[in-house]
């Protein structure tokens, strides 16, 4: 094969690719070639388009009335003290008896880390918070937080109490169940902080 030649084929190959390039070249302003699409394109329709099918337009619709969430137990009661103590009056610990010491154990760190700084690390109020000006929380040994039933102290924990927040999203379920006991365990003990108790 002559040199000649050879190169006339690797030009003709060469203005081929170049011409098969300029054919196939990318229009940005329609799809571009798709092959074997499979499921990237589905009949459903998308989260955010707008729904023929729907009176207010949209797809997204809220859930229906009543809807519980997988996992996870509905809580229906709303954040008043009417409510509070219903949900002392209706809840049970679902805590196991025989696992208490180690539910206390948690219970306890979890009220020196969330509690304490403001109820103090005894539960007398006398916390570090309430000593830099914020209202101070009643002592825990009070009468009122002794005749609370533990289900009131978790509705607490989970929505506050005027000026206490919620502490729904630093404190899971079953943990909130360990600091009402740990409280109630408290409650039942020598008191150890210097505040005097009325
Ligand atoms: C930011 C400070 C703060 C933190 C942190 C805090 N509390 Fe409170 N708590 C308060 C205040 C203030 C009150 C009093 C609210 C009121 O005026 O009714 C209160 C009230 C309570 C009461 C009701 C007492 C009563 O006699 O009415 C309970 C029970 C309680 N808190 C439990 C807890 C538990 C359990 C935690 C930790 C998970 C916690 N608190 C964390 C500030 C706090």
């Amino acid at each position: 094969m002559t040199r000649n030649l050879l190169n006339s084929i690797l030009l003709l190959i060469l203005l081929v690719l170049v011409g098969t390039i300029f054919f196939v070249r990318r229009q940005f302003t329609v799809p571009n070639i798709e092959l074997l699409p499979g499921m990237v394109h589905s009949d459903a329709y998308g989260s955010q388009s707008a729904s023929p099918i729907f009176p207010d337009g949209k797809i997204l619709q809220p859930p229906a009335e009543g809807t519980v969430v997988r996992n996870f137990d509905p809580f229906p009661y709303k954040p008043t003290l009417e409510d509070a103590i219903r949900a002392g009056n209706e809840l049970r610990s679902p805590l196991d008896p025989k696992d208490s010491l180690s539910d206390l154990r948690r219970g306890s760190v979890v009220f020196a880390h969330v509690c304490s700084p403001c109820h103090g690390a005894g539960g007398t109020g006398d916390g570090t918070i309430p000593k830099h000006g914020f209202p101070p929380p009643p002592s825990l040994f009070a009468q009122n937080a002794v005749n609370m039933k533990g289900g009131q102290i978790y509705h607490i924990i989970t929505y506050g109490q005027r000026n206490m927040p919620s502490f729904a999203s630093q404190v899971v379920r079953a943990d909130r169940w360990r600091v009402a006991a740990y409280i109630r365990s408290l409650q039942q003990q020598p008191i150890q902080s210097t505040v005097a108790v009325k």
